[in-house]
């Protein structure tokens, strides 16, 4: 996923309507351009970096031919991921030359996880690179970025300092809307409550990128989320590698679960959905299974990766659990929710992976159903086990049955959808659509769905009755506001 951070007004000026234009204490003279690739987990950072570069008297700009600092916040799962980096600052050298000659500086800095993973090697295979920052240093960047400013070379911070990150950024705000209307501010957050993982599944850098799982405290994620409430947030996602695996310390001292956590965030009145991923099947106790029956606010979806359906490649990735433990736990939830949409992460071609135990994966997609599905092609990491073991499947091998896989997965998504037809949904309208007049909205079962409204609607729960579908989205009209 790549997403651009949206731009702010080019000079900060509080102008209260009758009084005296404001100017902020520190002058806004510098301009960051910031790309998000990989997971929600990077998006929830670079919301933070642009709240802490915004009070640092940085605006944010969506040129980077424009930018005095220009982040991106990279991903390290696939290989294809970190290409696309490495391509990305071929291009931002050039840039950085061509501003140079018109005498303006550009800070070109690294964050995320190709950061954490490949530190000080970045800086070497592309040396217009001037920081390189791993995830639990953010708070560290502007100090950093001029540290590179003023001594003309390379910054590296890569350590996984004690004293953890969500303790050093500023409290969240989401900042006063651009142009002053409610309506443009955002319905739906992400929340990050865990990070890092311990679970070591052999394909996966995660656990090296992120280091060992850690749980934030439940009153730091309940004032978080108060905040996000009070700036018109509905909708709330809990973000985590491993988000079931939660055990942050609560006010009494004890270690909370997850689905203890989403009960207090549902006691906040204003809030009115709470979503959480991704989970690990391992983790998923009883309670937060109970949670899905008893929390309303809970909506029925949920995005359980199985990654592969042959008990011995599931074994060889060390999921610790088979098919048949998957399908069960499936059971169990769908006994309880039985309107639950179902996600799921699949990857083709793990080393030594037969015809047969392709097929297997086959099999468990055709016994559940899935709303909706990622699918990789299995892609060899340095210094996870899998890359050195067993046989590399050729990449032929590995399109091919990729292909199959989406193809069915394809067609069960848009089964799915088509079954929304006829119904009223309640939807929560997010954006602005592409289409004149049109808003975007999520369905509980997180369908996107198009409708013709006014913009007045952004932020609501509407009811719009389903009249459309394709593979990825509905079309609906309103039937009550
Ligand atoms: N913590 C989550 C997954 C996080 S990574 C879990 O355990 O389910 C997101 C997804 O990327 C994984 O579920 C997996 O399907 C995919 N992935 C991770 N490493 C990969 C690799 N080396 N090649 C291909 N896909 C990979
Ligand atoms: Fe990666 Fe496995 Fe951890 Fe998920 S559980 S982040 S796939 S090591
Ligand atoms: Fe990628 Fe790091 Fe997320 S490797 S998937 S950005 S945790």
């Amino acid at each position: 996923m790549t997403k651009l951070i949206g731009t702010m007004p080019d000079v900060a000026v509080d102008a209260p309507a009758d009084g005296p234009v404001i100017a902020h204490p520190k002058p806004l003279l510098r301009r960051v351009y910031l790309k998000t690739f990989g997971c929600q987990m990077n998006v929830y950072d670079s919301e933070r970096m642009s709240e802490m570069l915004s009070a640092e008297g940085y605006a944010n700009t969506a040129d980077p031919a424009d930018a005095d600092l220009v982040i991106l916040n990279t991903c390290h799962i696939r290989e294809k991921a970190v290409e696309k980096v490495y391509s990305d600052l071929g291009r931002l050298r050039d840039l950085k030359i061509e501003r140079q000659a018109q005498g303006r500086e550009t800070i070109i800095a690294v964050a995320g996880c190709v950061a954490q993973a490949e530190g000080a090697e970045i800086a070497r295979r592309a040396p217009a690179v001037d920081v390189v920052i791993g995830p639990q240093s953010y708070h560290r960047l502007p100090e950093l970025a001029d540290k590179a400013r003023q001594q003309g070379r390379a910054q590296i911070e890569t350590s996984f300092p004690e004293d953890e990150k969500f303790n050093q950024l500023p409290v969240r705000t989401l900042g006063p809307a651009s142009d002053g209307q409610a309506a443009r501010r955002p319905a739906s957050a992400f929340l990050t409550v865990q990070e890092g993982c311990d679970k070591f599944c052999t394909f996966c850098v995660v656990p090296y990128t992120r280091g060992a799982e850690y749980s934030r405290p439940v009153e730091k994620l309940v004032d978080e989320a108060h905040r996000l409430v009070d700036e018109g947030v509905r909708e709330i996602t809990l973000l985590g590698q491993n988000v079931n695996a939660y055990h942050g310390e609560g006010p009494d001292g004890s270690h909370w679960t997850l689905a203890r956590l989403m009960h207090a965030l549902a006691d906040i009145p204003a809030l009115e959905r709470l979503r959480y991923m991704t989970s690990h099947p391992r983790d998923i106790g009883d309670d937060l299974i109970a949670a899905h029956r008893d929390c309303s606010k809970l909506m029925p979806f949920l995005h359980l990766p199985f990654q592969a359906g042959s008990d011995r490649i599931l074994a060889a990735m060390n999921r610790k659990h088979t098919a048949r433990d998957y399908l069960a736990l499936i059971e169990r939830i769908r006994a309880v929710r039985p309107d639950l949409a179902l996600s799921t992460d699949v990857i083709v071609g793990f080393p030594g992976e037969t015809e047969a135990e392709f097929d297997a994966t086959l099999a468990v997609i055709r016994q559940i159903g899935f709303a909706q599905a990622y699918s990789f092609k299995y892609s060899p990491r340095p210094g996870t086990p899998a890359a050195t073991i067993g046989e590399q499947i050729p990449d032929v091998v590995k399109t091919e049955r990729l292909a199959r896989l989406q193809a069915l997965l394809d067609e069960q998504q848009t089964a799915f959808n088509a079954a929304s037809i006829g119904q009223t949904i309640p939807v929560l309208f997010e954006r602005i659509g592409r289409g004149d007049g049109q808003l975007v909205g999520r369905t509980p079962h997180l369908q996107l769905v198009h409708a013709e409204a006014t913009p007045l609607l952004l932020g609501r729960i509407i009811s719009v009755e389903i009249r459309g579908s394709g593979q990825t989205s509905l079309r609906g009209v309103i039937k009550a506001a």
